[in-house]
């Protein structure tokens, strides 16, 4: 059955769904409204007229026909279609990569989502799962990688594409004393508490991934911390503190010899449903903050808070990684650190890579639409 009103058409599908005229007009399948190959929009939307409607409409043989009162343009919709794009009571999703967030703390120890080198390059279904533990748990361990350099570079470029920064394209991290990098604190024995790399993009790199050339040195275990986890609790614990943190700019900045990249950015940015999008936290990177003298204490406060609960035991994972093995992170969301080691005891070299997270999401719908 079809109902017209004046800015509206109803269906009754399952349930009544409502299109708006304006809505079917700019959605029109048409070869003179969607280009045949590239499935763009040729319709440019503010041409269709403010007065938009039907001259005529009719159900016919599953399909929707509109006659419209502009250009004597005819539109045809088939009724799967629209069911499919239904939006009278909710919003309707069409993208094939969506998945949901698991959040953890300690309890992913024993469970990380862990896979062999050689069966993500051989088959397409185990690479499909990596992508998809990458997108929910934001954390993923590559075991009996081959001891080659540049082996990560190779590996993102078998899933998606490098993103490339102002570390070299294939970045080293070498802790063989006399060799170390002067620009990056990664470089010394130190202890390196959680975090996000490279929060002073204004779009930092989605996947942070390294390879153990040699991991010989005595210490030096890894650990990673789910932001989202931990904002999730502050969330509960301190709804203003989370408020302030979502809405405080906050000042990162890091050099190397090819660049100079600072940017201002909240620690939690939200997108349009208030949901946290993307998680920096920096500690090293992090710069004097510049906030109003009221604003001042109560950002502090909220940092502190923030980071006591990134450090909080129950929050944090803790495992070795060993020669041949690399580690992937969602970057704007997983934070990842090591414990202070000792080089005296055995080499320590490891290689870095980045990927966005679009291009991981890119290989599933690639990967589900070859299937
Ligand atoms: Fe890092």
């Amino acid at each position: 059955m079809l109902t017209l009103a004046k800015n509206a058409l109803t269906i009754e599908l399952d349930k009544a769904a409502t299109f708006h005229y304006v809505w079917l007009r700019d959605n029109c399948p048409c070869a003179k409204c969607v280009h045949p190959d590239t499935k763009e929009r040729i319709l440019v939307t503010h041409t269709i007229a403010d007065d938009i409607a039907p001259e005529s409409a009719e159900l016919r043989d599953n399909e929707l026909l509109v006659n419209w009162n502009q250009a004597q343009h005819q539109s045809r919709y088939s009724i799967d279609w629209l069911a499919a794009h239904n939006y009278s009571d909710h919003a309707f999703e069409s993208d094939s990569a969506i998945g949901s967030s698991v959040l953890w703390g300690k309890e992913l120890q024993d469970h990380i989502p862990t896979f062999s080198y050689q069966d993500l390059r051989n088959d397409d279904l185990v690479l499909l799962e990596w992508c998809e533990a990458l997108r929910d748990y934001g954390l993923s361990i590559i075991r009996g990688a081959p001891l080659e350099e540049g082996e990560i570079e190779r590996f993102a470029e078998h899933v998606a594409v490098v993103r490339e920064t102002i570390y070299d394209r294939l970045h080293n991290v070498r802790a063989t004393p006399g060799e170390y990098n002067a620009y990056n604190v990664a470089s010394t024995t130190l202890e390196l508490k959680p975090h996000t790399d490279m929060p002073n993009y204004n779009n930092p790199p989605g996947v942070q991934m390294f390879h153990f050339l040699v991991n010989e040195s005595e210490g030096g275990h890894s650990t990673a911390v789910d932001g989202f986890n931990v904002a999730k609790q502050l969330l509960e614990q301190d709804p203003d503190a989370y408020r302030v943190l979502s809405q405080t700019p906050v000042h990162f900045k890091m050099f190397s010899a090819r660049g100079d990249i600072e940017s201002r950015n909240p620690l939690l940015t939200l997108d349009t449903d208030q949901r946290l999008k993307v998680f920096r936290y920096s500690n090293q990177l992090a710069q004097p903050a510049n906030l109003s003298i009221d604003d001042m204490e109560a950002f502090y406060s909220a940092y502190r808070k923030l980071g006591r609960l990134v450090e909080a035991p129950e929050n944090m994972v803790e495992f070795r990684l060993n020669t041949g093995d690399m580690m992937a992170t969602n970057n704007l969301r997983v934070m990842h650190g090591r414990k202070a080691f000792d080089p005296s005891t055995g080499d320590r070299h490891l290689q870095l890579s980045y990927m966005d997270m679009d291009d991981v999401l890119s290989r599933i719908r690639m990967i589900r639409k070859a299937l």
